[in-house]
This record gives C-alpha cells, sequence and structure tokens, in this order.
C-alpha cells in the first residue's frame, strides 16, 4: 500500500479513536499561545509527565521550540466553543478572551476551569515529521470535580460523562 491511501485509512481509523479534547497553553514572557489539541497522553507517573504532539506551524510551537513550559487543559463539555476559538476562529491573543485564564508562578497561562489543568515544565523534545513531541514534567495540577471531558470522535464533539452498563453494574 502507498503512503496516500495509508494517509487516508490512517484518518479513517482515527476517526474511530475518541479523544479528549485539551487545550494547549503557553508564553514566550511576552506572548500567550492557546491550541485545542487532541495529540495528548500521559507518559509515566514515574516521574509524572505526559506527552503532547504539536504541528510545526501551529502558533504555539516557536514558543514550545525555545523550551517553554506549558499546560495541557483538559475541557469539559461546556467548552465545546472554546475548542472551536482555540483550532483556529481567531488567533493570538484573542483565544484568551473567553475562560477564566489566569497565570501559574512560572508564567504558564492556565485555564482554571478546565476539568483539569496540568502544568508542565518541558522536559525534552524530538522532531517527527511535521510536529513536534514534546514532553512536560508535571509540576502542578488544578483539578475540579467534574468529570464530564469534551471528547472528540469521527470528526465531532461529544461527551462520554457516565460508565457504561457493565462498568456501572460491576462497582
Ligand atoms: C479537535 C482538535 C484536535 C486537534 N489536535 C491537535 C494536536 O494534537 N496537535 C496539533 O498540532 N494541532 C491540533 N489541532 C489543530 C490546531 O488546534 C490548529 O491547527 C491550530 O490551533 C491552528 O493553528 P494556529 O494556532 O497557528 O492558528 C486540533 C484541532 C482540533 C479541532
Amino acid at each position: 500500500m502507498n503512503d496516500v491511501n495509508l494517509k487516508a485509512d490512517m484518518l479513517q481509523a482515527m476517526r474511530r479513536l475518541a479523544k479528549s479534547v485539551t487545550i494547549i497553553s503557553t508564553s514566550n514572557g511576552a506572548e500567550r499561545f492557546a491550541m485545542a489539541a487532541t495529540a495528548v497522553d500521559s507518559l509515566s507517573t514515574e516521574p509524572p509527565s505526559l506527552l503532547i504532539c504539536v504541528n510545526k506551524t501551529a502558533s504555539p510551537h516557536a514558543a514550545l521550540a525555545t523550551g517553554a513550559g506549558f499546560c495541557v487543559n483538559i475541557l469539559g463539555v461546556e467548552q465545546q466553543e472554546l475548542a472551536h476559538l482555540c483550532s483556529g476562529a481567531i488567533k493570538g491573543e484573542a483565544r484568551f478572551g473567553s475562560g477564566n485564564w489566569l497565570t501559574s508562578a512560572e508564567g504558564i497561562p492556565y485555564l482554571a476551569d478546565a476539568q483539569s489543568a496540568i502544568l508542565c515544565r518541558q522536559d525534552g523534545h524530538f522532531s517527527y515529521g511535521t510536529h513536534t513531541v514534546f514532553i512536560g514534567r508535571i509540576v502542578q495540577i488544578h483539578t475540579s470535580a467534574m468529570i464530564t471531558p469534551l471528547v472528540y470522535l469521527d470528526g465531532s464533539y461529544t461527551t462520554t460523562a457516565k460508565p457504561t452498563p457493565s462498568l456501572a453494574a460491576a462497582g
């Protein structure tokens, strides 16, 4: 199979991979950046760490490439509009016009009304194709009581707030 077919098949396969929607936020000290992202995952609990995959053309990339820390803000289902704003609908500082944005002691913007805001210092990165993988060493976490995540599946926003019936019965 050639790469063109593989790319199309991969995109179809990924439509079946449900991902919680996050906003990655960072700063270069002078400007703030926020970008919707699903290519985010836990890396290890020892040490507490996660990884994010950022397109080299995306607005936060230059700041991240200089080693800036970042926050992974896990969105709630009611924050779909914020995801929309932070995925291209508007640009730059205007993305911080909605939501309760605060600034950490390290100068990183975080969304105080996110389901969880995971603040990281950067602990390495590597380039792969169109993207850079950034490793975040977690330094602080703000978590709300809610577990009603905004989920991206099959090209649309949805949520998975309730456990499945079999898990509910077992629990
Ligand atoms: C649901 C969703 C998930 C996304 N996930 C990622 C991601 O993990 N990495 C990435 O680089 N871009 C991702 N994007 C695209 C960026 O949000 C978007 O390209 C970026 O904000 C636009 O670039 P700009 O910040 O330069 O305007 C995603 C977009 C959407 C709608």
